[in-house]
């Protein structure tokens, strides 16, 4: 291997353009092109997302390479997300990546996206302490809610996961029904902070195993502010941050039991979070308490990594190309995409 070894990665599973490049498992580069017109929606409409990829990637892959200083010929690998995530978003990345790959005559390596959001904490970082194996990995998302068994880089097992919604689309969802800009998740953490989150009960859903469900929640709560506004017009806006408080306790609270049970079940008290729920307030007070109380010991990547980046996506390739293992031209785009 060389002694400077140059990955870039590239990232466009759903809404986000990103780039980024590592000089080992450090990064030099990290940059992003969010794409603004899906709020005007309330949601991302995948059409819309592969039109903004096809004119973001050529501009952020030119800054990636610029802010980090070096050209692209000096790259020695290129690593893209493969899947899960939306076709048209994930055949722009993929084809963009393969074709520069074959361009510059160098390796390509087709990632896991949620297995990046979990090794994210590999990344050399100053406050970063590096994850031992095993581990318990938590994926919270817009997209996906996962808790997966982690045994080592290109081991791991999804053990419970959402039969329906995702966590961060409960947020998101929710939000939108009390009136708050897409994506609602940020905006209602930093109001359920003024609130009381005993203010009003919401159901949590009894599902077995380690699965969980967020689509009761949600139709729960749009009965809930239904009623209420039918009763009091501005019920929303008299009653905004209590709203916000006991709803994220009920959405906190659903996933968190079943990390408890998880860590009881497979004796393994290291938790690895990723995905952008992971930057909400009340799940990271919840897993710190833990660490004082049962010993836990909690990995919570830097923001810029938790959410959607290609660093992440640049590190899986870093870890892999160690194996000397590349992909070949069968690895194409798979929203379905497993362990
Ligand atoms: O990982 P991410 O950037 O994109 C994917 O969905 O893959 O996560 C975005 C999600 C959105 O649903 C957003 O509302 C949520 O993360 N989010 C939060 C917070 N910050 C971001 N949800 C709750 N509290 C937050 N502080
Ligand atoms: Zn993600």
């Amino acid at each position: 291997m060389a002694t400077s070894f140059y990955t870039l990665g590239i990232e466009s599973s759903c809404d986000d353009t990103a780039a980024a490049v590592l000089c080992d498992g450090k990064v030099l580069s990290n940059c992003i092109a969010n794409q603004e017109i899906h709020q005007r929606y309330g949601g991302v409409v995948p059409e819309l997302a592969s039109r903004a990829h096809q004119s973001n990637i050529v501009p952020v892959v030119h800054d990636a390479l610029q802010k980090a200083g070096i050209r692209k010929e000096e790259l020695h690998l290129i690593a893209f997300t493969q899947g899960p995530g939306l076709l048209g978003s994930l055949l722009v990345g993929s084809s963009f990546a393969k074709s520069l790959a074959m361009g510059l005559n160098i390796p390509f390596y087709g990632v896991n996206h949620m297995q990046a959001h979990l090794l994210a904490s590999f990344i050399e970082h100053p406050e970063l302490e590096t994850p031992v194996f095993p581990f318990l990995g938590v994926t919270l998302s817009g997209g996906h809610t996962q808790i997966v068994l982690c045994q080592a880089p290109f081991d791991m097992e999804v053990i419970g996961e959402t039969k329906d919604d995702a966590i961060g689309e409960a947020f998101d969802k929710c939000g939108k029904i009390m009136g708050l800009p897409y994506p609602a998740g940020p905006q209602l953490d930093r109001l359920a902070q003024k609130g009381n989150p005993e203010a009003f009960a919401f159901p949590i859903p009894k599902m077995s195993g380690l699965d969980v469900s967020y689509s009761g929640i949600k139709t729960a709560f749009l009965n809930f502010i239904n009623l209420h506004t039918q009763k009091e017009t501005d019920f929303i806006k008299n009653n905004l941050v209590d709203l916000c408080a006991s709803l994220q306790s009920a959405l906190v609270k659903t996933i968190f039991e079943k990390i408890n049970v998880a860590v009881e079940q497979k004796g393994i008290t290291a938790v690895v979070l990723g995905g952008g729920v992971s930057a909400n307030s009340e799940i990271r007070k919840q897993l710190k308490k833990k660490e004082k109380t049962d010993r836990w010991k909690v990995y919570l990547p830097p923001f810029e990594y938790t959410t959607d980046n290609a660093a992440m996506i640049g590190m899986v390739g870093y870890l892999k190309a160690q194996e000397k293992r590349f992909s070949d031209y069968t690895a194409v785009a798979n929203p379905r995409l497993s362990f």
